[in-house]
């Protein structure tokens, strides 16, 4: 049976990672979750999987080697998918500095005791050993021109600190690659949106805001692109990397799906308006009237935008779920999950949204 190390897997993409894998390889696979549950981390949503005899959660910080190294001394770990990270830019220009150390630092944590645990005596790897790295198509910078697109051959150009301690990271597992062989893939994604985002970010903000009847806080004109992917689209998107991909190669992943944030916006609006019962007090509280432009975000990148021709041409990946049906089971999901929400908004959060949104 195949072990996985998942770091970060009580975060967004992380648990959506987890559970797309047991859907797919069944009991065929085992899965050790290695989370520090930062604010971000969160067990509620792995609840569903927690009792399975083939899961196994363990909370540490990937920063700390000797945990680290003690979970591949106990386990014969056979991949390793990293998504362990401080994923958010606003929280990155407050305070840059756990970025670094998690982010970079975690990173080269988790290099290493891939490294000692892998590596045979003629610094060759143990046969089908294989690391993923998760990371962003935010270490490119931002593209100005509609016809400008990210491929692999993109030069980094990070600009906030947090796309500047992903590339970083890249760029040490990019070191492991070329110095030792170190068997890894890097995968640099686009925008995520679906079940389990923090209200930290667009749109599930944007979500539970407007049921609310709160502002939704437009940063600068709101013309601002991203390109967003329904996040199963990722999973399968890293499995299948991981599976078929050719080891020591980068693969974007994104989906050709570049929207404003003010359309965003209105589409979760309409959205909405369209899924609410005509009973439910909410849908009067759902109205454009509570967009609100505030100041823009510092250094904030004007456009992403993923061409996915390699990872389509080379283990046959595309995006699955348009926009439009994505949303749809976004909202479904948070509609039926209203704890999840009320519980990751109480306490801190009301703190974080006040510290962040107040001087806007
Ligand atoms: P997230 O913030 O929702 O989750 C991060 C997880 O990592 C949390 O469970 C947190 O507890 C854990 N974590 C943080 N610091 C840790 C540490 N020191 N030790 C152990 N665990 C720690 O993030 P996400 O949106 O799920 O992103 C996951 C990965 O995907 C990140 O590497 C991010 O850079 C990358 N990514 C995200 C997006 C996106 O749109 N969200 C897009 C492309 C790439
Ligand atoms: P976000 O979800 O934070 O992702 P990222 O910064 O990694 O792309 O933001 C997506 C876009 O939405 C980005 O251009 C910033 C903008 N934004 C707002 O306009 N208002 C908000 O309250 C937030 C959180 C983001």
């Amino acid at each position: 049976m195949r072990t996985y190390l998942v770091t970060g897997g009580a975060g967004f993409i992380g648990s959506n990672y987890i559970h797309y894998m047991f859907k797919k390889y069944g009991d065929d696979i085992r899965i050790i979750n290695v989370d520090k549950l930062t604010y971000a981390g969160n067990l509620e949503n792995l609840k569903d999987i927690e009792d399975k005899p083939n899961y196994t959660f363990v909370k540490a910080d990937i920063c700390d080697g000797e945990a680290i190294m003690r979970i591949f001394e106990e386990n014969d770990i056979d991949r390793v998918v990293h998504f362990a990270a401080e994923s958010h830019v606003d929280r990155s220009i407050k305070n840059p500095d756990v970025f670094v150390k998690t982010n970079v630092l975690g990173t080269l944590n988790m290099l290493n005791a891939a490294k000692q645990a892998w590596e045979n005596e003629d610094g060759s790897f143990k046969a089908d050993k294989k690391f993923l790295h998760v990371s962003t198509d935010e270490v490119y910078g931002s593209l100005d021109n509609l016809t400008d697109y990210f491929y692999e051959t993109t030069p980094y150009d990070p600009h906030s600190p947090y796309s500047a301690s992903k590339a970083s990271s890249d760029f040490l597992v990019k070191s492991y690659i070329d110095t030792y062989h170190f068997p890894a893939n890097i995968t640099n994604c686009s925008n995520n949106y679906g079940p389990y985002q923090f209200p930290e970010k667009l749109i599930p903000l944007v979500i539970n805001n407007a049921l609310h009847g709160r502002d939704l806080p437009v940063y600068g004109d709101g013309k601002n692109i991203r390109d967003w992917l329904f996040v199963e689209d990722h999973c399968k998107g890293i499995d299948l990397v991981q599976e078929k991909g050719v080891l020591g190669e980068t693969y974007n992943i994104g989906g050709h799906n570049e929207r404003q944030n003010i359309q965003i916006i209105h589409i979760i609006l309409d959205t909405l308006q369209e899924m609410l019962d005509d009973s439910d007090p909410r849908k009067a509280l759902v109205s454009e009237k509570l967009i609100k432009y505030v100041t823009d975000r510092k250094g904030h990148d004007r456009r992403y935008a993923i061409a996915p021709d390699k990872i389509k041409a080379a283990v046959g990946w595309y995006p699955e779920t348009c926009f439009e049906e994505g949303i749809k089971k976004t909202i479904k999901w948070y509609f039926e999950n209203e704890d999840w929400m009320a519980n990751v908004t109480s306490g801190n959060y009301q703190t974080y949204y006040e510290d962040m949104y107040k001087d806007r």
